[in-house]
């Protein structure tokens, strides 16, 4: 069971954090403390002045072990609850431990505040706190996930969180998680969720790669799985892939129970969460992102499709997964290219709402090799955010086209010599640009997003050679662009994105 523990010195939120994040991650919630006073019908001060500290601490191993069957649940933990090993070690192989934390000043603020009794720190609160934070420094401090809280709205904090375990439940289409975990935990999360009879769809390049350790996943735990695989790359995102893949589910049984697994970047993923939205009349589907792009982007937020020789993603369903789980380690396998191409979609959520995100990806691509988990967590919940605002694109999801009006454009011109988010990174100087000479943003942001894109090896000028009028061409045959009008998504500074209304396309394209 994969539980999320929160721990750390008392003042620091645990049970008013861990309600909230209970509830946006559709979750149990349990309190170690309350759990071990309704357990023996006293309170935690009773018990410590009763019986002393060594039998409130049997009692809290009792507690915590008693959780190894139950359900995944948020946890709060008292303030010492790890200090025994053992406790530590359940803690650690039954879930993640998240530590709070927060300045000194503050826990004595909430602690002067709180009605609950904390028998440990009666007398002089700041003279016990501090003391017992100066014991327990180092024991704090070994705990690898850990967050300091501020005075910053709950709601804040509790978003730290989230991104920290990377872990979030999307419910505005569709009720799913969406978790970054090791792929190995695909049997475990399917099982929980009641998938059943799962198909892997692959493709050709991944398969070789990372198919066998899903299969492995599935099988041990009484899975059997089937694979099918397709060619690799968006020249096989057309009618006939899906209606191979059709033909596949019905060869292989598939029935209105069983689930599709896109194990894949964002080809497979709109591929096969089309041919599952279509097969008898709609399957389940779990998305397994292998790209970066697909992580932070195509995996999320239920569209699906194909393309036709017209244009691309002109035919589609949205068909939300019923899971995605993100591995950043799937990642290490991909060609430099690609991952840079999907850090362009990175910076992009930088830009719409993530400044710190956004200087993250000024660091460069050794840096970002390096770190490729903080990036996948805090990019997925930029889009996330999004898309819960606004599911079926009638508002703020169009923000999430920044660099695409331009960059779908140059990436048809060039045929597909440019990868996606080289054409969306020349996108985004183009708009931003064009954003300084109808007078919405300033030099600096443009300077600020090329240094970002330069630092990651992405390109920011639309190849010279590259006819003008066939981008413009292009971006009027876009299948977002109705009317004379077209909307772009213009970025005003780091951080914030304006919809605005384009009749003027050569304008868009000075330099
Ligand atoms: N549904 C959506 O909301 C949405 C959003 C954005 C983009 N998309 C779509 O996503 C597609 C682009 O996705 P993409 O960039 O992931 O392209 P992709 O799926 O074509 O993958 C790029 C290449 O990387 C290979 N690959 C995948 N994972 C790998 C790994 N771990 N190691 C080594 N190689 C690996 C693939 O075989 C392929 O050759 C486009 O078709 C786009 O339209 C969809």
């Amino acid at each position: 069971m994969t539980h999320i523990f929160l721990y750390g010195p008392p003042g620091t939120g645990k049970s008013t954090i861990g309600k909230l994040l209970a509830r946006n991650l559709k979750l149990p919630f349990i309190d170690l403390d309350r759990l071990i006073e309704t357990n023996t019908g006293m309170s935690i001060t009773e018990l410590m002045d009763g019986s002393g500290e060594n039998v409130f601490r049997d009692l809290e191993t009792a507690a915590l072990n008693n959780l190894a069957n139950e359900k995944e649940s948020v946890i709060a933990l008292g303030g010492g609850a790890l200090l025994r090993e053992e406790n530590r070690t359940f803690a650690e192989s039954h879930g993640k431990v998240v530590l709070l934390m927060a300045d000194v000043e503050l826990l004595i603020r909430r602690l002067t505040n709180s009605p609950a009794k904390r028998p440990l720190l009666t007398g002089d609160l700041r003279e016990k706190l501090t003391s017992l934070l100066e014991t327990r420094g180092e024991h704090y401090s070994s705990f690898s996930l850990n967050i300091h809280g501020d005075g910053n709205p709950i709601e804040q904090n509790v978003y730290k969180v989230q991104v920290a375990i990377g872990r979030y439940h999307l419910s505005a289409m569709g009720e799913y998680d969406a978790i970054v975990d090791r792929v190995g935990q695909i049997a475990n999360l399917s099982h929980e969720r009641g998938l059943q009879n799962p198909i892997i769809v692959t493709d050709e390049n991944v398969e070789k790669l990372h198919s066998e350790r899903v299969i492995d996943a599935l099988r041990t735990s009484g899975y059997e799985p089937k694979v099918v695989t397709i060619p690799a790359g968006e020249g096989c995102k057309n009618l006939e892939t899906v209606s191979g893949l059709w033909k596949s589910f019905l060869e292989h049984g598939l029935d209105r129970k069983s689930t599709v697994i896109a194990l894949g970047g964002g080809v497979v993923g709109d591929l096969s969460g089309f041919a599952a939205s279509t097969y008898m009349r709609g399957i389940d589907w779990v998305g397994v992102p292998t790209t970066l792009l697909s992580m932070v982007d195509a995996s999320l937020g239920g569209k699906t499709g194909f393309d036709l020789p017209e244009g691309k993603n002109l035919i589609g369903s949205f068909h939300p997964p019923k899971l995605v789980l993100a591995d950043p380690g799937l990642l290490l396998t991909l060609t430099e290219r690609d991952l840079r191409s999907g850090m362009a979609e990175v910076v992009k959520h930088g830009v719409i709402s993530d400044p710190e995100l956004f200087a993250l990806c000024g660091r460069g691509l050794d840096w970002v090799k390096d770190n490729l988990e903080e990036i996948v967590k805090r990019a997925m919940a930029v889009k996330i955010k999004i898309i819960e605002e606004d599911p079926y694109e009638k508002g703020i999801r169009s923000t999430l086209n920044l660099g695409h009006t331009v960059g779908h454009a140059v990436e048809l011109v060039s045929r597909f010599d440019l990868r996606h988010g080289e054409a969306v990174a020349i996108g985004m100087v183009a708009e931003a640009r064009y954003a300084v000479r109808v007078g919405l943003a300033t030099h600096r942001l443009v300077e600020a997003l090329e240094e970002s894109l330069r630092a990651l090896g992405l390109p920011v000028h639309i190849p010279k050679e590259m006819p003008r009028e066939d981008i413009i061409r292009a971006m009027r045959m876009d299948k977002k662009k109705s009317a004379k009008a077209i909307r772009f998504a213009l970025p005003v500074e780091i951080g914030r994105v304006e919809l605005v209304e384009v009749l003027d396309l050569e304008s868009v394209l000075e330099e």
